[in-house]
């Protein structure tokens, strides 16, 4: 893609560049100007106090209060705050319009990280009555922070943000890729991923198509897709929302592209909605998206919702709630397909070039401790530590306990004292799994200190409960691969 196909002139977005950092309107600096009570109010949207402490009107004070407080300030104001940045270049490339007496944002602005700044679409909810463009450019929202926190962030040749949007995710890959490529189905969105690249200072490859078109025959080390994947008829009013594809179809297709765009070992992650259907299990409608790929896979489901939340949900966004033939239509066809719910969650897929892949779907409701990225890499690690061990092999490990793993008992108090009645293993940390377990493998987690390998903490067990210790061993294996694969115990290194 061209490189001057962007927003403002690459002269404007130097000056632009100039007047954002000289006025320090970064994360850190607004959060210094405004103070603490403030800066939080501002982040639940209550301007109050930010503006009581930017009636200066000096840059930062005015641009604060252009792109943080959606306010229509006076245009020499706002010409002296984007200086050396005309108010003209501003007004063509769209970032201020004028309203009312004066000038307000026209993009959202967004100052991000440390020192950087994102462009997106001021959102549907800051402009009441105004249609939102078909090609609307989303800015920082829930779903583009959960991809960000899954991202598995260890250091990588190429990467690929695969629907880029605003380009948040391509500068999150540029921390930790060497090279970064982009792709949108829409001009407008890549004119602000360009922007917002060249405003960082970043230099991504940026093409345009559909989904994997324009890498058709390439391989990445690692691809990220927050993609329209909202479910529904297959109609598409706005891009970035739907897919044009029916159903969860887009889940799938992503999946079935997956081994052609991954080197060996890349990793690919993208956020998908999947629909729940009467009568079906919805976690092995998932895992049908992965046969035949040969990818490891690991797909969490975070949320599900009702199809009229769902519905209301996704015409909120759009600001069309108030349009009863588009919801009439959604609901009917989720009725006409059985579907009685829709899942969302987090697809993480893995080359690892093995005759037979894992691929586990489950549910991962519980707030995890972030970020969530490097429980995934760790989660994968542990497969091929499983992968690379029969039964003798792990019963030749030794294991301990993760560090600070709970017991949490429920019991019942009768005749003869306390009757044990359930008992959990919860870890406080990572994923903050727990496990319902039963008194043989209480006895083994409480005795798995590291220095016995498994094989022998078996036999002593056996001895104690009066049990043949083969047919322990055959028990134990699965349960405590298990075990590994959710770190309520690790294996000790030799
Ligand atoms: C939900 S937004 C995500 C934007 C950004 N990556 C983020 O995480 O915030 C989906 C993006 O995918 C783009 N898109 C929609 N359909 C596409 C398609 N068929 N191929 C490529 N990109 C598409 C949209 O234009 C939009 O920028």
């Amino acid at each position: 893609m061209d490189r001057h196909d962007m927003l403002l002139s690459p002269a404007g977005v130097d000056a632009l560049r100039t007047a954002l950092t000289r006025a320090r309107f970064t994360a850190n600096g607004i959060a210094d100007r405004l103070g603490p009570q403030a800066t939080g109010a501002v982040a639940r949207n209550d301007y109050r106090a930010a503006l009581r402490a930017t009636e200066d009107r000096d840059p930062l004070a005015t641009l604060i209060r252009v792109f943080i407080c959606d306010q229509t300030e006076p245009e020499p104001v706002v010409a002296a705050a984007l200086a050396p940045l005309t108010v003209e270049e501003a007004l063509a490339g769209g970032l201020v319009e004028r309203h009312g007496e004066g000038l307000r944002a026209g993009v959202d602005l967004e100052p991000y990280g440390d020192d950087w700044f994102v462009l997106a679409d001021v959102p549907a909810s800051a402009r009441p009555g105004r249609p939102l463009h078909a090609e609307h450019v989303l800015g920082i929202g829930g779903a583009t922070q959960t991809l960000i926190g899954a991202t598995v962030r260890r250091p990588v040749e190429t990467a690929l943000d695969l629907g880029t949007g605003s380009g948040v995710q391509a500068l999150h890959l540029s921390t930790h890729a060497r090279r970064v490529t982009a792709t949108d189905v829409s001009e407008r969105a890549l004119r602000f991923a360009a922007t917002t690249a060249a405003l960082n200072g970043q230099d991504w490859e940026l093409l345009r198509g559909d989904l994997v078109a324009p890498v058709a025959g390439r391989r990445f080390d690692l691809v990220v897709s927050n993609p329209p994947f909202v479910v529904g008829p297959g109609t598409t009013t706005h891009v970035y929302r739907d897919s044009g594809r029916v159903g969860d179809a887009i889940g799938a297709e992503l999946a079935a592209a997956a081994p052609h765009l991954l080197t060996e070992g890349g990793t690919m992650q993208y956020l998908a909605n999947w629909v729940h259907v009467t009568g079906e299990d919805w976690a092995e409608r998932v895992t049908g998206w992965f046969a035949g790929t040969g990818l490891d896979a690991w797909v969490i489901q975070r949320e599900v919702a009702d199809p009229m939340a769902y519905v209301n949900l996704w015409l909120t966004d759009v600001g069309e709630t108030a349009d009863p033939q588009r919801m009439a239509a959604w609901l009917d066809w989720f009725d006409a397909h059985k579907v009685e719910a829709v899942g969302f969650g987090i697809v993480s897929l893995r080359r690892a070039g093995h005759d037979e892949p894992i691929v586990r779907v489950e549910d991962l409701r519980q707030r995890v401790e972030p970020p969530l990225g490097d429980r995934v890499g760790e989660w994968f690690d542990r497969q091929d530590w499983l992968r690379a061990r029969d039964t003798d092999g792990l019963l030749a490990a030794r294991y301990r306990a993760a560090d600070g793993l709970q017991l949490r008992q429920e019991a019942t108090m009768g005749a003869d004292g306390w009757a044990v009645d359930r008992q959990v293993l919860a870890m406080p940390r990572g994923l903050r799994w727990s496990e319902e377990i039963d008194p043989l493998v209480l006895a083994l987690v409480g005795g798995a200190d590291g220095r016995l390998p498994l094989r022998d903490q078996l036999a002593l067990l056996a001895a104690a409960h009066d049990v043949a210790p083969d047919e322990l061993a055959e028990a134990a294996g699965p349960i405590v691969a298990h075990l590994v694969e959710r770190g309520l115990v690790e294996p000790v290194a030799d």
